[in-house]
């Protein structure tokens, strides 16, 4: 019996790692989530029942630990460099030959590798056993992230024939196939969108409780040493081969490669590759590949003189634009979107593209029918860079512009490059606006996203955005895919939201130009809701960074009957329109005076540290100058931390932020 159990716990245990390597290194998963997740509860519940059997370094380990108060800075045995960067061929064959000069007629043999663009890591493995994980942060010492990084499913926590100390380093990365359906979840719960993986893994790899990052499934590859002690490695290539023999993540696409032709080929050819690898890329890593040989050639401050990055160009393709289909925002401004015939770009599928505004259709003379060039330059939403003349089919025309809403059927009006709505009852305008609302930076009402806004709005239970605040559970238990318990949490939420301070109630009305920021400054200066309502240009004027153009914007918003309607239902609905005691301690904030430049990756949004540098009476500049007082920098911090530094700018960390913050 017990044998059998073994087995079968054996053969289990292959299995699912067999899926994690499928989803996670080949990007080709061949079972569904939900198959696969039936796979790992059965693994789950066999560990249970035979605890004796469970292996130590088994999937199910992967679950997070006690969360932290904040990371502990770890200075790095040796320092993590970063790599010059070149987009140019020519600049790529300087440097092979400034390598082949320095060898004094030494041949050297190149690896060829991709660069992965995800967040470098350093994790150090003693004994064979997983003992730290640390980030970059400044290169000289990083952030202690061991409990998150042993969250990632690809990582052993133990193996067996590794030198007794060695550390490798490499990059985290987020599958774009999780990225992309962690993004839709969000989208769906109301949550704020990840720009790109980068930022997600960034974002997932500061949060100081390993159990959430356990939810995210981040992965890693390896691809470089820091400090080895009993090692026999003696080149990148053999470092290659032996990261996968001993079960390691690395790379399985590398080339040992010798002479200028031959590494132009390979950098070619990875350039093809790489749209098959799970995780972004953004260019190839051309390394000497022999240790001894990166002696010779040695470093500057910055960089090793024996590797240097080579940047592709942002991935483009040529595909058809179908139709060109309009969107309502929630100040009623209409943007054209691209429709297209579905081609990969970068990994994903895109069937959609932005076209900005008429003004860029008329520029570019897009027409439907045409052959456009589409490019993804890491952020989630493509643009259509330009128009193959050649291929324009015989009789096309240039793209009416609408003169209606295509929503509401309202009359639409110009302002400047813009067509604006400005029907008041259009129902594209109200699904955005609630959608607004209830975002997370404003009431954060859960439950209350994109798809349930549009169920509430199309069932006809929300005509105005104040009647949220009417819905009960037996109406909303009626609609469609609404269980008791979704129903029951989501009149909760909104019961929740009546809380929310001032200013953030503020920004949820969708003012138009009002962020924000200028929403808490807004609160700040008038205290009440009332107040702002009655607030003429002359008083508006007086609150910083309001203008008169703004200032106009605010009376004419409060001046309408529909925001008038808004405002009473909220307040008899029991909202607070009033600012808190917090909202208002801003004199005397610890950073009263004081102006900041935010720079690099940071664990929350830059606007949550805008709030809280303006909430302690400082100021958010853009770029660093003389008169900057403090620069936030986070993970690759680039330029403006240069600039910092030559200046004399003091410069701190999120975690001195804090500290500073109290
Ligand atoms: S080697 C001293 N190899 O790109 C050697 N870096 O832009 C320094 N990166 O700091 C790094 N893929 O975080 C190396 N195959 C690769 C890489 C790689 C991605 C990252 C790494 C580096 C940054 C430089």
């Amino acid at each position: 019996m017990s044998l059998s159990v073994a087995q079968r716990y054996a053969r289990l245990l292959d299995e699912v790692r067999r899926h994690d390597r499928l989803y996670y290194v080949e990007a080709q998963p061949e079972i569904s989530d939900t198959a696969y997740d039936r796979l790992y509860r059965e693994l789950v519940d066999l560990e249970k029942s035979h605890p004796e059997l469970a292996d130590e370094n088994s999937p199910t380990r992967k679950v997070g630990g006690t969360p932290l108060d904040s990371f502990r800075t770890v200075a790095h045995a040796v320092p993590m460099q970063s790599l010059n960067n070149t987009y140019s061929e020519r600049e790529l064959e300087e440097f092979l030959a400034r390598v082949e000069k320095n060898l004094h007629g030494q041949k050297a043999e190149f690896a060829i590798e991709p660069k992965v663009d995800g967040v470098a890591v350093s994790v150090r493995y003693e004994k064979g056993r997983l003992v730290q994980g640390l980030t970059r942060g400044d290169g000289e010492k990083g952030d202690d992230i061991t409990e998150n990084l042993k969250t990632v499913r690809t990582l052993p926590l133990s193996v067996p024939g590794l030198p007794v100390v060695i550390e490798f380093r490499g990059e985290v990365y987020l599958p774009q196939a999780a990225f992309d359906s962690m993004n839709r979840t969000r989208e769906k719960q109301g949550e704020a969108l990840f720009a790109n993986p980068r930022n997600a893994a960034a974002g997932t790899l500061k949060l100081l409780d390993s159990r959430e990052v356990a939810q995210r499934p981040l992965a890693v590859v390896f691809y470089g040493l820091g400090e080895t002690s009993g090692s026999k490695l003696t080149n990148q290539i053999d470092l290659h081969q032996q990261i996968l023999a001993w079960g390691l993540p690395g790379h399985s696409w590398f080339r040992p490669v010798q002479g200028t032709p031959e590494v132009l080929q390979a950098v070619r050819e990875l350039d093809q590759a790489r749209t098959k690898f799970p995780f972004a890329t953004d260019g190839a890593v051309i390394k000497v590949s022999r240790f001894d040989q990166q002696k010779i050639l040695g470093s500057t401050d910055k960089a090793p003189r024996w590797a240097i990055a080579y940047k592709y160009a942002p991935e483009q393709a040529e595909t058809r634009l179908h139709a060109v289909t309009f969107q309502v925002g929630r100040t009623g401004v209409i943007t054209p979107v691209a429709e297209l015939e579905p081609v990969q770009l970068s990994g994903t599928t895109v069937a959609r593209a932005t076209l900005h505004n008429f003004e860029e259709i008329s520029r570019k003379d897009i027409r439907v029918g045409d052959s456009v060039t589409v490019e993804k330059a890491g952020e989630i939403i493509p643009a259509v860079i330009s128009v193959n003349l050649k291929k324009r089919p015989k009789n096309s025309r240039p793209i009416p512009i609408p003169t209606h809403c295509p929503v509401c059927q309202g009359p639409l009006v110009k302002e400047e490059v813009f067509l604006r709505c400005c029907s008041r009852d259009c129902v594209g305008q109200l699904k955005r606006r609630l959608q607004h609302f209830a975002h997370r930076g404003a009431m954060d009402i859960e439950g209350m996203g994109e798809a349930m806004v549009g169920q509430l709005i199309d069932a006809g239970l929300v005509q105005h955005l104040e009647q949220i605040y009417d819905l009960n559970q037996q109406e909303l238990e009626k609609l469609e895919r609404m269980g008791e318990r979704s129903a029951g949490n989501l009149v909760e939420g909104i019961a929740a939201s009546k809380k929310r301070p001032l200013g953030r109630l503020i920004f949820a009305l969708g003012i138009p130009q009002v962020g924000a920021v200028l929403s808490e400054a807004l609160a700040r200066h008038f205290h009440s809701l009332d107040a702002l309502t009655k607030a003429k240009v002359a008083d508006l004027v007086q609150v910083k960074d309001v203008g008169e153009k703004v200032a106009e914007e605010i009376v004419a918003f409060f001046g309408e009957a529909s925001t008038r309607r808004l405002v009473q239902a909220l307040k008899k609905a029991g909202l607070n329109l009033h600012a808190l005691p917090a909202e208002l301690e801003i004199r005397g904030g610890v950073f009263s005076g004081k102006k900041f430049v935010i720079t690099g990756t940071l664990s929350q949004p830059r606007e949550e540290f805008i709030r809280r540098i303006q909430s302690q009476g400082g100021s958010v500049a853009g770029s660093v100058s003389a008169k900057t007082d403090f620069v936030l920098a986070g993970e690759d911090a680039g330029s403006k931390l240069e600039k910092a530094r030559a200046l004399g700018v003091r410069v701190i960390s999120e975690k001195e932020f804090e500290k500073l913050v109290g």
